[in-house]
């Protein structure tokens, strides 16, 4: 075999034959192919696309380019992945609320780059709390507590981190193929056996429309299937924030509200709507009304709180913040953001939003950098909300004046006001799964 007959193939718009995926994902992995080989056969991909039996080959091929862990959880292992939100904290709500419903939530998150909030940045402004564990540690703690959030292992799937930093600096992210096997093969080799993914669909999402949305969706569903690993895909909006709260420590503390009970609203909708689903996958709730009914039991008996309480101390954290949020980081500037004239919030620009959160020290610019646990900022009004003069529509939480002062003016201008009323904004348009494509309006 020789790589320039692959890129030929593809060129021609063929199908590869397994051994040909086999061979250059190998070569990825290895070190054997150059990057110059390598994303000429990207482009070709990227122009002719794969078919489901590519797709799916492409995927078991990536995921076992590195370590396949098979871990021992005491059930099946459930993951959930979104493609990259902004306020986006469902992982630490329905990880504690799936496991007191009796799931094993072996859930190995990113960190933030760019406008998008990484789970384990957030995780770790608990005090102590650790996100880089040894494999059997974390595996031992989905055994006992039911849930564990961690850092990508470094050795899963190396064939898509060669891929995926030369897909980045030669125009070839947006493939479905290549996107689809991309996120599959890493939640594969982490050993999750049923998955559901977050496909997030507008302006500064991956896929920027529902149709595209869809078809990524689709395909990875049929992934699943023909890799006997289900996979549903809920499709979610991010015209918004989908909390109110945006900077790291900022969602923490909303998600232990949620769990507490004190707070409702579209962050807990959406996390409850995944997290019916894995319940759902595991065998563990009969529809997806079932499964919300049993995690909203599990906020008000207190369980889903109990179980965060016993990861974090797992996890060599603090569990006291559980009771007393107060213990989590706090900015020294706090100061509200008013409205100067009346009008509807019509539009929400996401990206800026997360963009804003980023320049006051909540995310990173390039991945070695220091973020800062304590600031972001709390939005009171959301699409479809009606402000008056005065109004307090948002909360900064900011290191010092200066950085408050510059966080106000973006923010101002990520939102857009209008006389005339405008509808919420749609949380979530559709449920994908083996089952077939339901909408749904939430
Ligand atoms: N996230 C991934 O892990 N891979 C992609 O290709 C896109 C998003
Ligand atoms: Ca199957």
């Amino acid at each position: 075999m020789d790589i320039l007959s692959v890129i030929e193939h593809k060129k021609q718009n063929k199908s590869l034959t397994k051994e040909e995926i086999r061979f250059f994902v190998h070569g990825a992995a290895d070190g054997s192919l150059p990057d110059y080989q390598l994303a000429a056969l990207l482009m070709a991909i990227r122009l002719n696309g794969m078919d489901l039996d590519e797709t799916a080959c492409l995927t078991w091929e990536m995921a076992q380019s590195g370590a396949m862990l098979e871990p021992d959880v005491g059930g099946l292992p459930l993951d959930k992945h979104s493609t990259g939100g902004v306020g986006d904290t469902t992982t630490l709500v329905l990880a504690p609320l799936v496991a007191a419903c009796g799931g094993k939530v072996l859930k190995m998150s990113g960190r933030g780059l760019g406008h998008t909030g990484g789970t384990v940045d957030k995780l770790e402004s608990i005090e102590g709390m650790q996100v880089e564990l040894a494999e059997d540690t974390f595996v031992s703690i989905v055994k006992e507590v039911g849930c564990c959030v961690v850092g990508q292992s470094k050795n899963l799937a190396p064939a898509d981190k060669r891929l995926y930093a030369l897909r980045d600096v030669t125009g070839t992210v947006d493939s479905v193929p290549l996107i689809a096997s991309s996120i599959l093969s890493k939640k594969f080799a982490s050993g999750a056996k049923a998955i559901v993914l977050d496909v997030k669909v507008g302006s500064g999402a991956l896929m920027p429309t529902l149709p595209d949305a869809m078809h990524l969706a689709q395909t990875m569903v049929e992934i699943g299937k023909r890799l006997n690993r289900p996979v549903s895909c809920v499709i979610s909006g991010m015209e918004e924030p989908l909390g109110s709260h945006v900077g790291n420590a900022l969602e923490v503390k909303e998600a232990i509200e949620i769990l507490q009970g004190k707070v409702e609203g579209p962050l807990k909708d959406v996390a409850l709507f995944l997290g019916s689903r894995m319940l759902m996958n595991a065998g563990l709730a009969k529809d997806g009304a079932d499964g919300t009914a049993q995690m909203e039991k599990a906020i008000c008996s207190g369980a889903g709180l109990k179980k965060f309480k016993e990861m974090i101390a797992a996890q060599g954290g603090n569990p006291k913040v559980c009771d007393d949020v107060s213990l989590l980081p706090a900015a020294p500037v706090i100061c509200p953001v008013c409205a100067t004239e009346s009008g509807y919030l019509s539009k929400t620009d996401g990206v800026a939003l997360g963009l804003a959160a980023q320049k006051m020290g909540a995310g990173r610019m390039k991945k070695d950098d220091v973020i800062d646990p304590a600031v972001g900022f709390v939005m009171h009004k959301r699409i479809g909300d009606l402000v008056k003069p005065g109004d307090v529509i948002c909360t900064l939480h900011a290191r010092d004046a200066a950085s408050a002062r510059q966080a106000e003016e973006n923010i101002r201008s990520a939102l857009t006001f209008s006389p005339a009323p405008v509808p919420a904004a749609r949380l979530i348009y559709a449920l994908v799964s083996e089952q077939g494509t339901e909408n749904v309006n939430l």
